[in-house]
């Protein structure tokens, strides 16, 4: 049977996204991959409520073993978040012989060096581009295109809540409150907010890419992390007055006395290009020895750009798939680099 299959778990922001992206390009498989895709199965917690975002509501499921348990199923789709289940479920499924995309950064910036193991010992896929700055091609290139460099600094925007919330401060004078619920609305906050606005998710974030960045084992424990949530209107006013932006930034060194990562809120000149990535808009620059500076810019959340992270990286397993390559493009080779003293 010349199809792939497919289950998405999670039929939120992103898991939607996924299934309208997959269906939009429906008639470019063929012709792209060599053979047709087709997502067979999606895990939701609640049947009814799902119902009216899928064609034919018979593929939704509430129970796990319905998905794990059908050898028919190629790839799995990790779109719920959270650490559990997904982490036993993605372990689940790599045993059982399927490949996994996820876009769980919480779960990769604490775990992803052990779930890769899983996936190179499996000799299966395991893939999040999606997992940082959404939309944004930024893991691949720091594995394939960037490693002929010593790679010096990772610098950026990283989460698209925050940056939203501090662009509606700046240009429109809105409420810190009101920005919230409006990146809420238009799917880019996490599900618990928390972890935009106090900065864990930019720091689980620049956790995953410094460790591929810098081949290292670097844990979102080892990332010092501060949000936005004690700037007020008048720091942000003071900051225009001096022809400055307040951005949070994210930022990892690799030097001579180790590895530094943190996210903080900084002034920025309002000339820097930094400063003008706004809304939901993310911007990753890459310093290497031999590249030089390097910048990624585009969307870092919402439903379809995070969804485009997430597709490119099943039609990659598609292809891995065809030529017999699975599980041979994880990181799961490091140098152990210290960790600097984290700032304070
Ligand atoms: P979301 O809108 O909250 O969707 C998650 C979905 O998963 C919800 O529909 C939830 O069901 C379902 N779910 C949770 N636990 C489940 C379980 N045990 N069994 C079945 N279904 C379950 O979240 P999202 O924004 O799509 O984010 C999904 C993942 O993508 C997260 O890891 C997030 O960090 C990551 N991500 C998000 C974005 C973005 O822009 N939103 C961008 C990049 C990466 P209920 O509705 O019943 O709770
Ligand atoms: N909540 C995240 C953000 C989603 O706002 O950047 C994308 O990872």
């Amino acid at each position: 049977d010349n199809k792939i299959q497919i289950a998405i778990l999670g039929l939120g922001t992103v898991g939607t996204g996924v299934y309208k992206v997959l269906k939009k390009q429906q008639p470019e498989m063929l012709p792209k991959l060599g053979v047709e895709v087709e997502v067979s199965r999606v895990l939701v917690r609640n049947l009814e409520r799902a119902a009216s975002r899928v064609d034919d509501p018979s593929i939704l499921t509430n129970k796990w073993e319905d998905i794990i348990s059908d050898d028919t199923i190629d790839i799995i789709v990790e779109v719920m978040g959270g650490m559990e289940p997904a982490r036993t479920y993605i372990l689940d499924a790599l045993h059982a012989g399927k490949n996994v995309v996820t876009a769980n950064k919480d779960l990769i910036a604490a775990d992803g060096h052990a779930l890769m193991d899983a996936a190179k010992d499996a000799n299966k896929d395991f893939l999040f581009e999606a997992a940082v700055a959404g939309g944004i091609p930024i893991i691949q290139p720091l594995k394939q295109a960037l490693q002929g460099n010593y790679i010096e600094e990772i610098v950026g925007i990283v989460n698209g809540t925050t940056n939203f919330i501090l662009t509606k401060m700046t240009e429109e004078g809105m409420e810190f409150k009101e920005a919230l619920q409006l990146a809420t609305d238009l799917g880019y906050a996490e599900a618990d907010p928390t972890s935009d606005v106090e900065g864990l998710d930019a720091g689980r974030k620049m956790a995953i890419l410094a460790s591929i960045g810098f081949h290292s084992r670097v844990t979102f424990k080892d990332v010092y992390t501060e949000g936005i949530t004690k700037i007020t209107a008048r720091d942000i006013r003071y900051a225009k007055e001096v022809g400055c932006r307040i951005k949070l930034l994210g930022r990892a060194r690799n030097t001579e006395e180790g590895i530094e990562v943190g996210v903080y809120p900084m002034l920025i000149d309002s000339r820097h290009p930094l400063a003008s990535v706004n809304d939901s808009f993310n911007a990753v620059f890459v310093k290497g020895d031999a590249v030089g500076d390097t910048m990624f810019y585009g969307r870092g959340a919402g439903e379809l750009p995070t969804a485009s992270a997430v597709v490119g990286d099943i039609f990659d397993v598609i292809k891995n798939m065809h030529f017999g390559c699975t599980g041979r493009i994880g990181c799961t080779c490091y140098k152990q680099i210290p960790m600097k003293n984290r700032e304070n």
